[in-house]
């Protein structure tokens, strides 16, 4: 080994090249957006912002946005959904417990539940992952649905080409 590759300080990046294969990072400095055209509707008063659309794992993480109250859907989900409350509160029928602003929340797979938003919460923003699918069901556990990755993709690109910023403008999130 020469002497130049021994040389280190503490404050040295990393020396050596990354991985040929390995993907680029994701980086979006407006998470929360302000600017209106980023956030995709997804039925009345409910938007999700895009951050990590993952085709190669099959899953992936956005902002949900519920400017209105009641229930918002009953699902079923074969994989773990990690949550995380930024604004306002909400909860499960199934369960006792409240997700409120801060809260973290691990949804085991296997779970069916009914996410409801209170009356009073003029604004909810969740932080999701979801892994594999969103499999939409009536109290019965009769399919009603189903999102996953790529329909979240088509849902983006559709929403992206109608504001003007471009189908194209959801590949920055995908992986
Ligand atoms: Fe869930």
């Amino acid at each position: 080994m020469p002497v130049s590759d021994t040389v280190s300080t503490p404050l040295m990046p990393y020396q050596l090249p990354f991985p040929a294969d390995a993907l680029a990072e994701i980086v979006v400095p407006d998470a929360v957006p302000k600017d209106e055209r980023l956030w995709v509707p997804q039925a009345e008063n409910v938007w999700f912002r895009p951050l990590c659309l993952n085709r190669s794992q099959g899953y992936w993480m956005n902002f949900l946005r519920v400017r209105r109250s009641g229930i918002l859907s009953r699902h079923r989900h074969p994989n773990a959904v990690h949550g995380w409350v930024l604004k306002g509160r909400w909860h499960y029928l199934e369960h006792d417990w409240v997700a409120e602003e801060g809260s973290y929340i691990f949804e085991p797979p296997g779970e069916t539940h009914t996410l409801v938003v209170p009356e009073g919460v003029e604004e909810m923003i969740t932080y999701f992952q979801v892994n594999g699918i969103m499999s939409y069901v009536d109290p019965w556990g009769r399919p009603l649905g189903y999102e996953d990755v790529f329909t979240t993709i088509e849902m983006c690109r559709s929403h992206y080409a109608s504001v003007g910023l471009g189908a194209e403008f959801t590949n920055q999130f995908i992986r």
